[in-house]
């Protein structure tokens, strides 16, 4: 057997019987659509983040759609975001007629950076845009640093969202991602911390008036009776099926967050002397949804990883204001040079809760061997 980059057959096998049993339920009622593990899983997690909402819907992607739309987002709006992401970031904004506005990131800890995003916001107002919203990432698992960018925030006018798609299951001072931001937006897509067995997402809130238009507008704009549609809305849904799955998932998910942060651990131990390591901020607590390395020979040592039987990754090799989609959309007025240099120097090892020693140990050695 080769050397995973994530393992989400030892993770199967940790849940086995339990796993096979919950989907077997679902199987048998029937109910696949809105069943009872949809209601049970949006409690559970309303539980394990301490958020008072919780939306599910039918991948991160409308989690940020359905984001925007509550909040009435549309043309002539700015909406400022890293520029070093996954695209969907902009994307749902850009699909509802608003601007992205790209925004530079720190060179340690991979998220928006405060002045950059200052800058932004009194650039786009010369532009005749209106700052809106602002969209931090808690890019490879770390909780961006909210606490410099909620005030900026808040003196544009503008709302403050988590990208928590990578970040579910990391804390700030003790609060868990959920809780940092006015909504948090995430994926259950397979690969991240908190993940099912297909297509998944949700939106998280305090606001009880919030959440039942994001509720409604997930559900075609649904009034109080299901043939009333009040707003233009989505189909946005999590499967039963899913939910079932991530009910089993969230019951180990604190155990399997202690697990990456040894893992995390270990790699920092093992390899801050050979490459740039990422940094935590102090007080916060990563999920790991990637450990990711800076290296000036990325490229070079990729390709000798591979040679190695070591798999890696390149999370992202384009800022997103060099992607043809975007590539019209206004940059902060310093640019995004540290985005633009790290899409060119990131490279992220095998990270899951499930990595043991040994195999650990022979990454580490083909990358210090480099
Ligand atoms: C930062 C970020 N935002 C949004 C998304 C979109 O999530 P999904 O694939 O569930 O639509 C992803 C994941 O792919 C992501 O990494």
């Amino acid at each position: 057997m080769g050397i995973a980059f994530i393992d989400l057959q030892a993770q199967r096998l940790r849940l086995e019987p339990a796993i096979t049993e919950a989907i077997g339920r679902v199987l048998e009622r029937g109910d696949f659509i809105q069943g009872r593990e949809v209601g049970e899983f949006e409690a559970a997690l309303a539980a394990f983040t301490g958020a008072r909402h919780v939306l599910s819907c039918a991948n991160g992607t409308d989690a940020l759609t359905l984001v925007g739309m509550a909040e009435g987002v549309g043309v002539g709006d700015a909406v400022f975001v890293p520029s070093f992401t996954f695209v969907a970031t902009a994307e749902a904004f850009s699909l509802l007629g608003a601007t992205p506005y790209f925004v530079d990131v720190l060179p340690d800890t991979f998220d928006m950076d405060a002045a950059s995003l200052k800058a932004a916001i009194v650039d786009a107002r010369v532009r005749g845009l209106r700052p809106k919203m602002v969209v931090a990432v808690d890019l490879f698992g770390q909780p961006a640093d909210y606490a410099a960018l909620t005030p900026i925030a808040r003196d544009a006018g503008a709302v403050m969202v988590a990208d928590a798609a990578q970040g579910l299951g990391g804390e700030m001072n003790g609060k868990r991602v959920g809780t940092l931001a006015d909504y948090t937006t995430t994926s259950f897509f397979p690969a991240k911390p908190l993940g099912c067995y297909g297509d998944g997402g949700a939106v998280l809130c305090d606001d009880a008036d919030k959440a039942a238009l994001i509720k409604s507008l997930a559900q075609h704009g649904k009034g109080t009776e299901k043939y009333d549609n009040v707003r233009i809305g989505l189909n946005s849904r999590l499967d039963t099926l899913q939910a079932a799955v991530l009910i089993e998932k969230l019951r180990i998910f604190g155990d399997e967050i202690d697990a990456r942060n040894r893992v995390a651990a270990r790699y920092t131990e093992a390899l801050h002397d050979v490459a740039t390591v990422p940094v935590v901020r102090e007080g916060a607590l990563s999920s790991w949804a990637q450990y990711t390395l800076t290296l000036k020979n990325r490229d070079d040592v990729q390709a000798r990883l591979k040679a190695a039987g070591v798999p890696s990754a390149v999370y992202y090799p384009l800022p997103l204001n060099r992607q043809g989609g975007y590539r019209d959309c206004p940059v902060a007025p310093a640019g995004v040079a540290v985005s633009e240099r790290l899409a060119g120097e990131v490279l992220s090892l095998p990270m899951h809760p499930y990595l043991d020693a040994a195999t650990q140990d022979k990454i580490i050695e083909a990358v210090q061997a480099l």
